[in-house]
């Protein structure tokens, strides 16, 4: 019999009345990668805290090397071999690369001082062989988030942990951060150390692991070897019924468009990001904005919208050019951006479900300024029930949400503006595959009433399957354009990393 890292027993946790974790019972094998799947709500992030030691599970055994474990925190969990990397960072943005790399075990010499230098050598050898490349000393902050995200990992790995839990490491990642986790995981597993991984991109977690774990309303609904269940099967079992995956659209109107557009940026440029960019998006179009990171795509979104300074260029809707350069300015012209980053800069965790969906909303809810509690209510309860946000009220803290839900917040948000334009940066980020395939749909279903809509996506399957036109860019120029069947995966890829 393989050696067991971790078995967990009969695991129950509820919030209040919210059952997360129903009895779930999963074990980790040496050298073993275990792929945990369920979709949003499901209590992954639950399972991921109580085998760290972050929640203590309110019934249940724990067992590691046959000797049962209580955690009272996770010191307690990290001096039993198991470590986890969260959903949500928890380094410091603040603080160098080497720094985070070695937080809180920082090596010291004999009088208990920190050896600074030390540390930055062993840091500038263990980074890049997780892809990291960037200059030790730099601030975390200034690295994107995947890379941020492949910290966390090095210093989960190299902090002698026999088990390393990985809560959605890849949701803000690009394919170069993957392949670099992928290996810095392939590595890891043959020193003999085991990997829970979490993740909705099922192709991903085919190829790299061992058995598969589906959570499904907090209980455990599949677990067996990878290579005995196709993806067809696992989505049914993680929906609890069968799969209505999105059938690809026949891509895109070939008839020449007639409409005027409705929006119209021109020679967006901006010193470093953006140079000479223009977009122009009609009544009933889905384009989707496709390039690597750092391409420029969430510097365009940002300057439509009037987040972004510009040194020139000029943004018009339906004619008439946006005057005041702001977020409200937008807004009120009927811009709407979903930001990437929905940590820093969207969810309000402390902010109730419906205020946070009502916040953007505010100004058209209310008659001379008069807010009527019942259309709020009204407006929120639509929303909630048409992109199944998962939530015991209207009134729980958006901050106790799943990730996936938050980003469905999020969504409702902007979509409760009544916007004519709504710019999307990454909105299935962290979103299972069930709410991806609802929201195709609903994108659909907002185009053919008349919405213009930008996509920005790092998933080109999405692209592909939801635009009229992509509109590639790299080093914060246009590249080329795709419309309607010249839309391919391949298509994109080659326009993305082209010669200059
Ligand atoms: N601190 C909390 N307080 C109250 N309820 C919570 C808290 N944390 C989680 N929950 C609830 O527990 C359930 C499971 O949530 P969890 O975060 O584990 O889901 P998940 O599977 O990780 O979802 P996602 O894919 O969206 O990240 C949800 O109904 C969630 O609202
Ligand atoms: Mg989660």
């Amino acid at each position: 019999m393989t050696e067991k890292v971790l078995d967990a027993a009969g695991i129950v946790k509820s919030f209040g009345g919210t059952v997360a974790l129903d009895h779930v019972s999963i074990t980790l094998a040496r050298g073993e990668i275990h792929a945990l799947v369920g979709e949003n709500g499901s209590g992954k992030s639950t399972l991921v805290k109580v085998l760290s030691g972050v929640f203590p599970p309110d019934a249940g055994l724990l067992r590691s090397g046959g000797r049962q474990m209580t955690f009272a925190d996770p010191s307690d969990a990290q001096r039993a071999g198991i470590r986890a990397v969260y959903q949500e960072d928890d380094l410091i943005a603040s603080l160098s690369l080497s720094r985070n790399l070695f937080l809180g075990r920082a090596p010291r010499n004999r009088l208990g001082l920190i050896q600074h230098s030390r540390m930055k050598e062993r840091a500038a050898e263990i980074l890049p062989a997780f892809g990291v490349h960037s200059d030790v000393r730099r601030p975390l902050g200034a690295l994107d988030d995947g890379a941020r995200k492949l910290v966390a990992v090095a210093r989960a790995i190299i902090a002698g942990a026999q088990l390393v839990i990985m809560d959605e490491p890849t949701a803000s990642m690009g394919p170069t951060d993957i392949e670099s986790l992928f290996a810095a995981i392939d590595a890891y597993r043959a020193e003999g150390g085991s990997v829970l991984l979490v993740s909705h991109r099922l192709p991903e977690l085919e190829e790299l692991s061992d058995r598969i774990t589906v959570l499904r309303e907090g209980r455990v609904a599949h677990t067996g070897p990878a290579d005995r269940i196709d993806r067809r099967t696992l989505i049914s079992v993680m929906l609890g019924r069968r799969p209505t995956l999105a059938v690809p659209a026949p891509a895109g109107p070939p008839e020449t468009p007639t409409a005027p557009p409705y929006l119209r940026a021109i020679g967006l440029t901006r010193r470093h990001a953006l140079s000479d960019v223009s977009i122009e998006l009609r009544e009933g179009e889905v384009v989707g904005l496709g390039g690597l990171l750092g391409a420029g795509r969430t510097e365009t979104a940002k300057a439509i919208a009037g987040a972004l300074p510009l040194d020139s260029g000029e943004v018009t809707v339906a004619g008439a050019p946006l005057r005041k350069r702001s977020i409200t300015g937008a807004i009120r012209a009927g811009v709407g951006l979903l930001p990437e980053n929905r940590t820093a800069e969207g969810i309000v965790p402390t902010l109730s479900v419906r205020d946070n969906i009502a916040l953007a909303a505010l100004p058209r809810l209310s008659t001379f300024g008069v807010l009527s509690n019942a259309r709020i209510d009204q407006v929120v309860d639509t929303f909630m029930r048409r992109l199944q946000i998962k939530a015991h009220s209207p009134h729980q803290k958006a901050g106790e949400l799943s990730g996936g839900n938050q980003q469905k917040v999020l969504l409702a948000r902007w979509l409760a503006t009544h916007p004519k334009v709504l710019l999307l940066d990454e909105p299935t980020r962290g979103v299972d595959i069930g709410a991806k395939a609802e929201l195709a749909d609903l994108l659909d279903e907002l185009a053919v009433n008349g919405l213009a809509i930008l996509l920005i996506s790092s998933d080109l399957e999405e692209l592909v399957n939801s635009c009229d036109r992509v509109v590639v860019l790299r080093d914060g120029a246009v590249i080329t354009e795709l419309i309607g069947r010249g839309i391919t995966e391949e298509g994109i890829i080659s326009a993305m990393v082209s010669a200059g």
